[in-house]
């Protein structure tokens, strides 16, 4: 099993870092635009594999194409990252020629795989890579909520003192600040509401929190996250690669479902070998609808920019 990640920076190589270390895929290439800079992180990954315990095979290119052959899944990180005071929003016109240009380059070379989004703006991106690839819609897949969700259970495990494997809870809509939709009222400890232990106070503080967590981390660094986005597309890999039918919120195109058509936003979904295989219909309350509804025409509002690029 074959994974490539475009893209060698702090994202797309702590991504191949985690996938071998936990032996997601027998073979990683990492491929960058900065000569030697893929084969040189690739090479350190692999001096790790004696002392970490793994036998995956990871590749290092600067920007040769062929080496990515036959890969069952690509993961696309290019472009630039935001800088503090930016919002993802803003990367758009820079990342929507280097994703498409990607997208083409990798296509030519595996045209078989499912391909996961990360450049941001992640839905808009996602949705681009759909149009312009023509490729069936489960086959390509926006990476925000299964990050956005793994922070949420991070901020909650701190508010319950409890720990984050035992949480559950899905952040939808757009990968935005403004526009992500944690679902404090579906959340739970072990199988109990977390409605029910905590108040409404410390829920909306979460949920703040979780919104802004790409943010904080963006003024902590002085640059966007890696550590949480690398482990959330290794976690979204090994659910397609192993077929593991795990449900992540995604960014996938909705005709229809949850209200919403022609336009890639995050819901929950079965992710296999396949992509992603179905949208789970969870049952939102009136005030989480109204919330993707926003969410979506701000994701909608975004795509618009696309016509002038
Ligand atoms: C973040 C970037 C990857 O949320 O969008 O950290």
């Amino acid at each position: 099993m074959k994974v490539t990640i475009v893209g060698a920076g702090n994202v797309g190589s702590t991504c191949a870092d985690a996938i071998a270390y936990k032996r997601i895929a027998s073979e990683v290439v990492l491929l960058d635009i900065k000569k030697d800079f893929a084969e040189g992180k690739a090479l350190d990954m692999t001096q790790t594999s004696s002392l970490l315990g793994f036998n995956t095979k990871i590749v290092g290119s600067t920007n040769d194409y062929s080496k990515t052959a036959g890969s069952d899944v690509v993961v696309v990180t290019s472009g630039i990252p935001r800088k503090p005071g930016m919002t993802r929003e803003e990367l758009i016109g820079v990342n929507a020629g280097i994703v498409k240009t990607v997208t083409n380059n990798v296509l030519e070379h595996s045209p078989d795989a499912v391909i996961v989004i990360v450049s941001n703006p992640m839905d808009t991106m996602t949705y681009l890579t759909l149009k312009e690839s023509g490729l069936d819609k489960h086959r390509i897949i926006g990476m925000g909520g299964a990050l956005d969700s793994a922070r949420f259970r991070t901020y909650l495990s701190f508010a319950l003192g409890k720990p984050s494997s035992d949480i559950h809870g899905m952040v939808i809509g757009g990968h935005g600040d403004t526009t992500m939709i944690p679902l404090t009222r579906l959340a739970t400890y072990n199988g109990i509401s977390i409605s029910n232990l905590l108040d409404k106070d410390h829920l909306d503080k979460v949920a703040s929190e979780t919104m802004v967590g790409g943010k904080t981390l963006t003024g902590l660094l002085g640059t966007s996250a890696w550590y949480a986005p690398g482990a959330a597309v290794a976690f979204l890999v090994d659910s397609i690669l192993n077929d593991q039918k795990r449900i992540i919120p995604c960014s996938v195109f909705l005709d229809g479902e949850y209200g919403q058509k022609d336009i890639c936003v995050g819901v929950p979904v079965i992710v296999g070998k396949n992509g992603w295989e179905n949208i789970v219909d969870v049952d939102l309350n009136e005030l989480e609808k109204d919330l993707f509804e926003k969410s979506a025409n701000a994701v909608r509002n975004m795509n618009s920019a696309l016509d002038s690029i």
